[in-house]
């Protein structure tokens, strides 16, 4: 296979956010293992580091975006902004690549890089979308919003679709400017319909009868080979600096007893929303890993609005970070639950792991993400609000009460599923060959 590949050349488009540029290193690395021979094109903003991946060949391209766009919380403009600004460095440098006599065998983009695809078509190349999120996103952004009410509840006629609370989660997306989002809406839908194939980081069996949907709107073949992680585990794809030393406080830690705390790469929250939270942490009385990204309270730079009694209070039991290892930590025997933001990738690495959790969703997929924690694989509870008295007694009943044990159970159990699709003929291990045949 490795010879039979050599020849094959992929171009890879990233989007510089954190949950994006993981798992699309992470397809780079699983892709060329297979043989092909790897070109990246990222945006300068959160440029990765190449010396962490030496096999393949980086260009970077001009964006016009600075960090603090990823802190507005515009993501629709954010994503308009990235694909109009990076279309014509993009297709230049696609287009020398070209010249070069390189033959390029595909394209393969996140889909949010949409322009992507409209460059692939022109130069005729093959495109083919990545979606770093669930399956059912795919629904969410492009077949939901352009149908009726009476014909939205008609297709919600499976069990999955049903216990998502879809209606109440459609209504959340009107939160968002409608004229950004529509044009967003409809480049991302005409891109991943021209595309000749979808690769999904997701497990089929998480969501069969969303994705059976999804077939039936999308003309390209669809492949679910996550989790893409544990296909490609050591890469060095972090943006922030790691704390090295959470896995050696872990160690001292009794087992399954440490509630892990991270919102992920770009959700931030308020001074009252940090001190409500590390008021629950203190009193639920479970040792606890907090991460707390340098700028993530929005008007602050770090923890200094903390009141001193709290971090008293902490003592030992307590540890807040800046950034972590996070598959790490989710994989140390001591982490028992884990409060999280249901970003699609921490998602996936909790399932991974068995580890149930406890969701406070902030923006976009997340809500959706939660809804399947809580709703569907019932694997976690929703923190209905941040007061800390509910924080406590939803934190005990997820890792503590009997009522918690068919949900610490049915992690477990779903772990055990997510470790099969991975075997040889499990579902992302027969769907990878075939995405390999496709390219091939
Ligand atoms: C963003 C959106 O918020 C999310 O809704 C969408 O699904 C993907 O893009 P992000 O906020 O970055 O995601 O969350 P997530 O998808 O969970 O990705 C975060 C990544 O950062 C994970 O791979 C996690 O392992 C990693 N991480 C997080 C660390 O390595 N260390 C940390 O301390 C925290």
């Amino acid at each position: 296979m490795e010879k039979q590949n050599k020849a094959c050349h992929l171009v890879l488009v990233m989007v510089p956010f954190q949950g994006h540029i993981t798992p699309m290193l992470q397809l780079a690395t699983i892709l060329h293992s297979k043989g092909f021979s790897i070109t990246i094109i990222h945006p300068e903003l959160n440029s990765p580091n190449p010396s962490n991946h030496p096999k393949f060949a980086f260009v970077s391209i001009p964006d016009k975006l600075t960090p603090s766009r990823l802190l507005d919380r515009d993501f629709a403009g954010l994503a308009l902004s990235l694909n109009k600004n990076c279309a014509a460095p993009l297709r230049q440098c696609i287009e020398k690549i070209v010249h070069s006599g390189n033959r390029i065998t595909a394209v393969v983009y996140d889909s949010l890089m949409f322009c992507a695809q409209t460059i692939a078509d022109e130069l005729r190349l093959p495109g083919i979308s990545l979606r770093t999120s669930s399956a059912t996103t795919l629904l969410f952004l492009t077949v939901f919003p352009q149908l009726e009410e009476k014909d939205f509840i008609s297709r919600i006629n499976s069990p999955e679709l049903q216990a998502l609370q879809l209606p109440r989660l459609r209504a959340s997306l009107s939160q968002y400017p409608t004229g950004v989002m529509a044009e967003v809406r409809v480049a991302f839908t005409n891109a991943v319909k021209s595309s000749s194939a979808i690769i999904v980081n997701s497990i089929a069996f998480l969501e069969q009868e969303a994705l059976s949907n999804v077939k039936q709107h999308f003309p390209a073949s669809i492949f679910t080979i996550g989790p893409l992680h544990k296909l490609a585990p050591t890469i060095g794809s972090s943006i922030l600096t790691e704390d090295d030393e959470c896995i050696t406080w872990l160690d001292k830690q009794a087992l399954k007893s440490v509630i892990y705390v991270s919102f992920g790469s770009m959700a931030s929250i308020d001074e009252h929303e940090l001190i409500e939270t590390a008021r629950g942490l203190v009193d639920c009385e479970q040792p606890f890993l907090w991460v707390v990204r340098p700028g993530m309270v929005r008007g602050s730079e770090w923890i200094e609005t903390l009141p001193n009694r709290f971090k008293e209070r902490m003592g030992e039991r307590g540890r807040i970070v800046k950034w972590t290892q996070q598959k790490e930590v989710l994989a140390h025997g001591a982490v028992g639950g884990f409060w999280s933001h249901c970003g699609w990738n921490s998602t996936v690495e909790s399932i991974c792991e068995g580890v149930p959790m406890l969701c406070r969703p902030f923006f976009g997929d997340q809500m959706l993400n939660s809804s399947y924690v809580c709703n569907v694989w019932k694997i976690g509870l929703e923190l209905q609000e941040l007061e800390r008295g509910n924080i406590k007694r939803t934190i005990k009943k997820l890792m503590v009460d009997m009522e918690g044990n068919k949900i610490r159970n049915r992690a477990m159990d779903l772990k055990e599923k997510a470790t099969n699709c991975l075997m040889e003929y499990g579902s992302s291990s027969c769907s990878l060959n075939e995405l390999i045949n496709h390219i091939s």
